[in-house]
C-alpha cells in the first residue's frame, strides 16, 4: 500500500509538471493531497475548483473546508473516504490549503 501511494503521488507529480494551469497546487497540497486530488479534475478525490464551486458565496467556506478536511470522511461526493488530515497535514497546512481550495471558484 506505501508503494502504491508513492507511485500515485508520482503520477500526479508528473501530470502537474506538464499542465499548463494558471494556478498550481501549494507545495504542501502536493506532498499531502495530491495523490488523490487535482485542481482541475477528479483523482480520487474531486476536484478541488469543484469544491470551491461547491462553496462559492459562502463567507464560512475556508472554515468549514478546513473542517472536513480536519475530521474526514464523506462530504456527499460520492467518491469514497478521505482519510483525516489527508496524508498527515498539520493544521497549519490545513489552514493554508482551505483558503486556497476556498479561492479558487471566485
Ligand atoms: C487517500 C485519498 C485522499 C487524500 C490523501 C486526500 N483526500 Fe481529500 N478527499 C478524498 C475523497 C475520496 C473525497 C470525497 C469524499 C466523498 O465522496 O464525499 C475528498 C474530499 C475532499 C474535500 C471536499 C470537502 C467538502 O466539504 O466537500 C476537500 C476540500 C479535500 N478532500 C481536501 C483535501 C486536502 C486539503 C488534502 C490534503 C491535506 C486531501 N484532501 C487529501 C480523498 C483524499
Amino acid at each position: 500500500m506505501k508503494s502504491n501511494i508513492a507511485s500515485m503521488i508520482a503520477v500526479a507529480g508528473l501530470t502537474f509538471a506538464g499542465s499548463a494551469l494558471a494556478v498550481d497546487m501549494p507545495a504542501e497540497g502536493k506532498a499531502k493531497c495530491g495523490a488523490c486530488h487535482a485542481i482541475d479534475r477528479k483523482v480520487m478525490g474531486p476536484s478541488w475548483m469543484d469544491v470551491s464551486k461547491k462553496y462559492k458565496g459562502d463567507p464560512a467556506a475556508a472554515a468549514k473546508i478546513a473542517a472536513n478536511i480536519t475530521k474526514g470522511g464523506a462530504f456527499g461526493w460520492k467518491s469514497g473516504n478521505m482519510p483525516p488530515k489527508g496524508m498527515n497535514a498539520s493544521d497549519a497546512e490545513i489552514k493554508k490549503l482551505s483558503s486556497f481550495i476556498a479561492g479558487l471558484a471566485k
